[in-house]
Parts: C-alpha cells; structure tokens; sequence
C-alpha cells in the first residue's frame, strides 16, 4: 500500500505563527509535526510515501525528511499550489498511487494509543472499499462525522455538520482501495470551491463499501488547528514521554522496530542529534535493541 501525507493548506487559524512557516513543520512536544502522521503510516508498514506540500515550504520538509532512505523509507513530495481541499491529495498523487490501495493521513493529525499498529495492520491488509476512523468529540460540528449500523458499516457522513447525528468525528486517516482515483475524478468541487474528502467517504457509502473503525474513548486523537490545540497536543506528548521514558512518534524508533534500519543505522540518526534529549534517546533505543 502507498502512503500520502497531506501538508499543505494555508493554516489561517494559527496565524501569524503559519505566515512565515508551514504549520506541519511547527513542533509538538520535541519534534515536527509531521512526524505524527508520518509514523502512522510507518507503522502500517508503508514504506512509500509522497508528501504533499505547498511549492514554498517544499524545501524545508526535504531539509528535514530527504529521500526517506535513512529511514528505510521512500519519500517523494509534489505540490498544491492553491487549497483545492483534502481529495484533491489523491488527484497529485494519482501516479504515486498506480493501481494499488492507498492510505492518506492530513498532516496536522495526531494519534496516540495501545495496540494502534495492530488496528492498522488488521485494516491495512483488508481494504475493500474505504476504511475510515472514528473518535468520540464534544465538538462534532468541527469535523466530519459519521454513523454506523451495527456492523460498522457507515450510514451517514456529514461535513461540519449544524445538527450532529452522532458525537464520531471522522479523524484524517483514509485507507481507501483503488477505486478512489476514479471516484475523486468524478467529483464537483463543494460550496466552497473544494474537492470534499466527506463527499468521496459519501461515495463510498451509497456503494455500501466504507467501513467506520472505533479508536475508542482509551485512545487519544489530537488536533493541532489553533494555538490552544497545539499547545495541549504538546502538553499531552510531553507529560507521556517524560512520565513513561518512551518517546511518542519517534521515527528513528519506529524504523528500528518495524525492521526498516538496523541499530547501527539507528545509532547513526541518533548520534547526528546528541546535543539534544530527542537524539540521545534514539541513540540510547538504537544501544538497546543492539
Ligand atoms: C478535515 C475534514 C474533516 C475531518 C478533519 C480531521 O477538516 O474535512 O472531515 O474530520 O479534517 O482533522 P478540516 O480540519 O480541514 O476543517
């Protein structure tokens, strides 16, 4: 399965913060980000991944992420030059995609959570259709929300919607099938002159082929939009990693674990970062598992 990573978008809700930087570029906790997204992919095994980013801040994500190969990684990047919405991600990356399934996360999501690589391993292996991820909120008028049936299968989708009919938000994580080129190639452009990722999960749901996935209340799903929100998803990341002594969404880390670098290649990373906590502890982890 390919990976795409959203990053682009204008960030308005952060500014001036995002006026002169990217906002998947800003830090949560002690790293980027985007490494939040990326390492959910990672961790589903997906090892080939386009980043998509506005032209201006492409540079700074290849300073920070390359080629991917010192991760055991294959990173490419292509570029939205206008905010054309979140589907418009699977028509840049329709090449990248070929004629296999696709995961695509937004790069400003944040997932933490017990046994998460073991849900996207299961769903990753077994999508037909499109699988989607659901979290409970109190503020389901943020995001798109859906309803299931009692098999899981969606019955309702709605973007943003004035009268919730459920307290699921639909996180930024879509693993779709192929069909997904065609079915975004179909689609008109919302209201607000945006190809409507709610529109294409809509698609999927009239075919009777779009699956809801509970991450579950156990389960932290952060957003990063404002600077509050920010300011928590950091909060959150740091009070974790310094009360356990484990980093969350440490890349280095997932590549050695997922088998994608060895501990030398893994001490190397680590060893380029000593002056900082973050690269002694991908030293100390890369030591470890030596
Ligand atoms: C987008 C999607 C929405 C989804 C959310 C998740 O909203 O349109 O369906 O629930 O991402 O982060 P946005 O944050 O772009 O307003």
């Amino acid at each position: 399965m390919k990976g795409i990573i959203l990053a682009g978008g204008t960030g308005t809700r952060l500014h001036p913060i995002t006026i002169g930087t990217s906002k998947q570029l800003l830090p949560v906790g002690d790293k980027p980000m985007i490494y939040y997204p990326l390492s959910v992919l990672m961790l589903a095994g997906i090892r080939d991944i386009l980043t998509i980013t506005n032209p201006s801040d492409t540079p700074r994500f290849q300073a920070l992420l390359g080629d991917g190969s010192h991760l055991g990684l294959r990173i490419t990047y292509a570029e939205q030059n206008a905010p054309r919405g979140i589907a418009d991600a699977i028509l840049i990356g329709a090449e990248h995609i070929g004629d296999g399934p696709v995961a695509l996360v937004l790069g400003d999501n944040i997932f933490h959570g017990n046994n998460f690589s073991e849900t996207l391993t299961e769903n990753v292996g077994n999508v037909r259709g499109c699988v989607l991820f659901g979290y409970p909120v109190n503020d389901p008028q943020r995001y798109g929300v859906g309803e299931t049936d009692a098999n899981g299968a969606l019955v309702s989708i709605e973007e943003k919607p004035l009268r919730p009919r459920s307290n699921r938000a639909i996180t930024g994580l879509y693993l779709y099938d192929n069909d997904v080129v065609d079915i975004v190639k179909n689609l008109r452009p919302s209201a607000r002159g945006e190809l409507e990722i709610t529109d294409v999960n809509h698609v999927y749901m009239e075919r009777g082929r779009a699956r809801l996935v509970d991450l579950g209340r156990g389960f932290a799903w952060l957003d990063t939009g404002t600077p509050e929100s920010l300011l928590q998803a950091g909060q959150y990341v740091r009070t974790l990693e310094e009360h356990q002594g484990v980093r969350i969404s440490c890349i280095e880390e997932i590549a050695l674990r997922m088998g994608f670098i060895n501990a030398d290649a893994c001490h190397r990373l680590g060893s380029r970062m000593a002056a900082s906590d973050y690269g002694k502890y991908v030293m100390a982890v890369a030591s470890e598992l030596e």
